[in-house]
């Protein structure tokens, strides 16, 4: 037997039911703040994600599912979601169109070759948002706003976390200044904060090691070496906060392991599902769009965790629905499949091609969840009329046929 690839998974049945809930759900909500849906292809060149996610992180490093293709192209099935809507914004020319103001969202399957474990898959399922062309602040609050407006929807409690992590102008210093920090402790880091001293030193302070942590203890933090601009952005941030009634916490280690980011970091943990509780994460990547060969754009966006959020729901029991069709004599199947064809143009029909006793065909129509169960046997061919019973109210009859199929057109 020919088995699903690892830490992969099939969305069906119950999880099928969450899936569309999710999405449904946080498209409606997307909507409302002015989001277009877009739809970019799964595979991308890998320069696209180099490029973007940036070399130093793990995604790119270690986790990309990349080959070459028939046409000896390097590419890759896309780790996330924003650098194939940013590689759109500028290949489309949004980025020179005035105002250049643009709000994207998206779902669908992200690859990333991870060590799975419950709630970290090789193959999973993000919905994300992604608005160009506002610089300001406010834009960051709405966002987080409308994130935690779709989890007080789905009844998901989580836990915000924020940060800055500053800018072209004093991000580089603070970098510099924790390395002068690090390089003295550098032998007690892990193996892989060795590297991203190196690489990308920020990466050192969301190790999850206890000895990096230990290290890391009385490391400076970025939020007393933001410039005048990061700093008053982050502090309006945390007024817009406290108005509003979200709560958070300022996490100053919060870096996202991706490189993209400037400024606005956060992410909404759950504690509900073990070690792999974030749920959503996302922050403002000003300088992507001109990275991509764009003209600079602000950004700012985010992306949560589908198969995440599908361990946190209940999905309400759906109500009956429908009509459960059943022949008692086969003689009655072409009158069965005749009603079928008129009810199906508006509503749903379950169509039993079996001759069944109504025992069987009642235990059936519940199986369904159908709201109506209706039956053609020998005594209603010959009276031209169908028995059909309301299965919430429990009320029966038997109705004139032609009366029945005009009753449901
Ligand atoms: P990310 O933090 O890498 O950000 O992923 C966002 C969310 O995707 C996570 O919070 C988590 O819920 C889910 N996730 C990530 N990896 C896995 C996995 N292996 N298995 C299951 N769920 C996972 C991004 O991807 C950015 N593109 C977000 C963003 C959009 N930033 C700006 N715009």
């Amino acid at each position: 037997m020919i088995q699903k690839l690892k830490y992969m998974n099939d969305i069906v049945d119950d999880s099928a039911t969450k899936y569309n809930y999710i999405v449904n759900l946080a498209s409606e909500v997307a909507k409302n703040y002015g989001f277009k849906y877009i739809n970019t292809p799964i595979i991308e060149m890998t320069s696209l994600f180099k490029r973007s996610v940036g070399e130093s992180s793990d995604i790119v490093n270690k986790e990309m599912y990349n080959f070459t293709d028939k046409g000896d192209r390097d590419i890759c099935m896309r780790p996330e979601g924003t650098a194939g809507v940013v590689r759109h914004f500028v290949e489309s020319k949004k980025d020179r169109q005035q105002p250049s103001k643009f709000k994207y969202f998206y779902f669908g399957k992200m690859y990333r070759y991870e060590r799975g474990q419950k709630g970290r898959y090789r193959e999973f399922n993000q919905f994300g948002c992604e608005s160009f062309g506002e610089p300001s602040v406010l834009e960051d609050f709405m966002i987080i706003e409308m994130i935690s407006t779709i989890f007080d929807k789905l009844n998901i409690k989580y836990a915000l976390e924020i940060n800055s992590i500053g800018c072209d102008s004093c991000m580089p210093v603070y970098k510099d200044n924790l390395v002068k920090f690090l390089e003295p402790k550098k032998d007690a880091l892990c193996q892989d904060c060795q590297r991203r001293l190196l690489q990308n030193p920020m990466r050192v302070l969301d190790c999850k090691n206890s000895s990096c942590q230990e290290q890391i203890a009385n490391a400076p933090k970025i939020t007393n070496n933001l410039c005048e601009s990061c700093d008053s952005d982050f502090k309006q941030l945390v007024e817009l906060l406290d108005n509003s009634g979200i709560e958070y916490n300022i996490n100053t280690n919060l870096v996202r392991g991706l490189d993209y980011y400037n400024k606005t970091a956060f992410e909404f943990v759950s504690k509900e599902i073990g070690s792999q509780g974030a749920i959503a994460g996302g922050g403002r990547y000003d300088k992507l769009v001109e990275f991509l060969d764009g003209k600079s754009t602000p950004a700012v966006g985010f992306a949560m965790g589908i198969e995440r959020l599908m361990m946190l729901i209940d999905i309400p029991k759906e109500s009956r629905d429908g009509y459960y069709l059943g022949a008692l004599d086969a003689n009655a199947l072409s009158k069965i499949l005749e009603a079928s064809k008129k009810i199906r143009i508006n509503s749903k029909a379950y169509v039993e091609y079996g001759a069944k006793n109504l025992k069987g065909h009642l235990k059936n129509a519940d199986r369904f969840n159908a709201k109506y169960c209706a039956v053609i046997g020998e005594e209603e061919l010959q009276n031209g009329t169908i028995w059909v019973k309301n299965l919430e109210d429990k009320s029966q009859d038997v109705i004139d046929f032609n009366e029945f199929i005009k009753s449901i057109g």
